[in-house]
C-alpha cells in the first residue's frame, strides 16, 4: 500500500512482508525509524549494522531478565505509594494519576538510578515531563541530569546502566560521544514511556469492558498467561519507519533506493493470515508469535522491563482494588502518535479496596 504521508510512504502491512523487512537490516535501513524528522541522533534505534550491533552489546546485559530483578521491589513499591495516594477516594484518573508517574518513575528509576533521594525525584519528575510534554526543554532537564550522573560514573563506577553506557565502546574500542551517550539516554526514554504507559491505559479500558477480565488478571501467574495477547492486540507501537537503501523486489513491488517505508507492526498483529479472529482479545490462542516489540536486531530492548512493569502495575492495583467501571459520562480520550489509540485520559471508579 502507497500513502501520501509525510511526502509519500510505503505501508507495509502483511505480517509476513514485516519479518522479509525486518531480516534485511541493511537493504531496509533505519536512519529515519520516526515517520516524521527527530533532529537529535538516536542510536541504536536510527543504527544500521553493523555499528548497531555495538550499541545492542552494552544495552542487552542491563535489560536482560536477571539484572532487572534487584529492580523489582522498588517497582512494586511505586506502585503502592501511588494507588495510596486515590485508593481511599473511590475514583482516579488513570493515566495521570497512575500510567504516567508508574512508567516515568519506574524508568527514571532504572536509566537515571541514583541513591541521592533528592536528586531522583528531580529525575522523575524531568522524566514526567518529558512524558507529559515531550518538549526540548524537557528533553535537556533529563539530558543534564544525565550527563551530571554519568560524569559521575567515570570518578566512582557503580554497576548500573549508566555505567555500562560510559564504559562502553563501538567501532573496535572507542568510547561514545557525549552526543551518542545522551541519544541512548533519550531513545530509552522516548522508546519506554509512551508504549508502557500505553499499555496500561488500554489495560485499565479493558478492565471496565470485557466481562471476567479482572478476575482472570487478578490469578497469580496472569502476566506469563495473558499478557502476550494483551500486547498483540494493543501494540503500542503501531508503526515505524525504514529507508531503502538498495532497489529491491523482496516485497513483491518494486522498491527504489531512497523510498520511504511504514512497517505497521500493529496490521501484522492482526494479520488473518497469522492469527484467527485477529480482531478479538483471544487469551485462548494456543501460540502467539505477536509483533509487539518488533523482530529482528531491533527488537524492542526494554521488553522485559515493559512486561515487568505491566505484570507488577496490573497486580499491584488489582490485589488492592476492585470493581472498576468508567465514571459516570466518561467518554474516552485517545492518544495520537506513536501509541494511537490508547486512552489519553481515562476516569474510573471502583468498588472497594480489599487490603
Ligand atoms: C509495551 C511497551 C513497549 C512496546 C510495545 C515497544 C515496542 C517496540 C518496537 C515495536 C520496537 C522495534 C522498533 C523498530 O524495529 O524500528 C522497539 C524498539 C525499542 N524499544 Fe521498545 N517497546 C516498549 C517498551 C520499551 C521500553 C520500556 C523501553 C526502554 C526501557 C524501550 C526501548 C526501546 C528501544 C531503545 C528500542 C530500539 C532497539 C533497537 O533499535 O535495537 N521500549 N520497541
Amino acid at each position: 500500500m502507497h500513502t501520501g504521508f509525510g511526502g509519500g510512504m510505503h505501508v507495509v502491512t502483511r505480517y509476513e512482508d514485516l519479518v522479509t523487512v525486518a531480516a534485511h537490516p541493511k537493504i531496509f535501513s533505519s536512519a529515519m525509524p520516526g515517520l516524521t524528522t527527530v533532529p537529535v541522533a538516536l542510536p541504536p534505534i536510527d543504527v544500521d549494522p553493523p555499528l548497531h550491533h555495538d550499541f545492542r552489546a552494552f544495552l542487552n546485559g542491563p535489560f536482560a531478565k536477571p539484572a532487572l530483578q534487584r529492580y523489582e521491589p522498588v517497582v512494586r513499591q511505586l506502585a503502592d505509594d501511588l494507588i495510596d495516594r486515590f485508593a481511599e477516594r473511590g475514583e482516579v484518573e488513570f493515566v495521570s494519576e497512575f500510567a504516567i508517574p508508574f512508567t516515568a518513575g519506574a524508568l527514571a528509576k532504572i536509566v537515571l538510578d541514583d541513591d541521592n533521594e533528592e536528586r531522583l525525584a528531580r529525575a522523575v519528575d524531568a522524566v514526567t515531563q518529558v512524558s507529559v510534554q515531550n518538549t526540548p526543554e524537557s528533553f535537556a532537564a533529563v539530558a543534564g541530569l544525565a550527563a551530571e550522573l554519568m560524569a559521575e560514573r567515570a570518578a566512582a563506577p557503580r554497576d548500573d546502566l549508566l555505567q555500562s553506557i560510559v564504559d562502553a565502546t563501538v567501532e573496535g574500542g572507542r568510547p561514545l560521544t557525549m552526543e551518542e551517550r545522551l541519544g541512548v539516554v533519550t531513545v530509552l526514554l522516548l522508546g519506554g514511556l509512551d508504549t508502557t504507559r500505553g499499555a496500561l491505559a488500554y489495560i485499565a479500558e479493558y478492565l471496565t469492558a470485557v466481562p471476567g477480565l479482572e478476575e482472570r488478571l487478578r490469578e497469580p501467574d496472569w502476566a506469563t498467561r495473558d499478557l502476550d495477547e494483551i500486547l498483540r492486540y494493543t501494540s503500542t507501537v503501531s508503526v515505524m519507519g525504514r529507508v531503502v537503501a538498495e532497489d529491491n523486489n523482496l516485497l513483491g513491488v518494486p522498491l527504489v533506493k531512497g523510498d520511504r517505508i511504514a512497517v505497521h507492526w500493529r496490521s501484522a498483529n492482526r494479520d488473518t493470515v497469522r492469527f484467527d479472529n485477529p480482531e478479538h482479545l483471544d487469551f485462548d490462542r494456543n501460540h502467539n508469535p505477536h509483533l509487539a516489540f518488533g523482530i529482528g536486531i531491533h527488537r524492542c530492548v526494554g521488553r522485559h522491563f515493559a512486561r515487568m512493569q505491566l505484570d507488577i502495575g496490573i497486580t499491584r492495583l488489582l490485589d488492592r482494588l476492585t470493581g472498576f467501571r468508567l465514571a459516570p459520562g466518561t467518554e474516552i480520550e485517545r492518544s495520537v502518535g506513536i501509541s494511537v489509540g490508547a486512552p489519553r485520559e481515562l476516569h474510573l471508579t471502583f468498588d472497594s479496596v480489599t487490603r
